[in-house]
């Protein structure tokens, strides 16, 4: 089986992209250190590339975590695989997805990280699919805004393939 791929962003684009947001981020957040919150698997290309990008203190820290659902949608319904190694009391956390779909799992993150008590927390997100939303979610930083369509690449996966990309393309999948 091979999979059409029409490539949308490409590698320099998104390099592009990152350098933006981490100038960006860089200055809203000048004399304060960040606690970068990196959901695995999917942001981990997106995060260390922006991570690289902000100037300022940071920790990283991981999270994992499975939604129930069918294998188009998540249900809302959010289990932590994998969590934080250190308390975030006080911390300003920045929480890095690479995509916003219905917005189910952002959401029960977010109430989660909220009520450990950090200073603030912030969402930066590689992809925003607005047309799926399901859930608000406001998403302080946004990569780039897409429509409704299978993607994957620098980080995302289709069937688990293609994180390895680096760019991002839509796949047009061939039996
Ligand atoms: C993807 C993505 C988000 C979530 C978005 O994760 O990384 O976490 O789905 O969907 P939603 O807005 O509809 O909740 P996935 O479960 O595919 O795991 P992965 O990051 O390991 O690929």
């Amino acid at each position: 089986m091979t999979d059409k791929i029409d490539v949308v962003y490409t590698e320099d684009e998104i390099d592009k992209r990152i350098a933006e947001l981490g100038a960006q981020i860089t200055r809203d957040y000048k004399g304060k250190e960040i606690t970068m919150v990196c959901i695995l698997k999917g942001a981990a290309s997106f995060a260390c590339e922006l991570a690289k990008r902000i100037d300022l203190p940071m920790e990283m820290e991981y999270m994992r975590c499975s939604s129930y659902g069918n294998e188009t949608e998540s249900s809302g319904v959010v289990k932590i695989d994998l969590d934080l190694d250190h308390p975030i009391r006080g911390k300003h956390i920045l929480v890095v997805e690479d995509i916003i779909d219905t917005g189910r799992t952002m959401s029960y993150l977010l109430d989660i990280l909220k009520d450990r008590g950090p200073a603030d927390v912030k969402l930066c997100s590689l992809l925003d699919k607005p047309d799926r939303r399901v859930v608000d979610v406001t998403i302080d930083y946004t990569g780039f805004v897409i429509p409704d369509e299978f993607i994957a690449g620098y980080g995302l996966d289709y069937a688990q393939k293609y994180r390895n990309l680096p760019y991002i393309g839509v796949i047009d999948p061939e039996v």
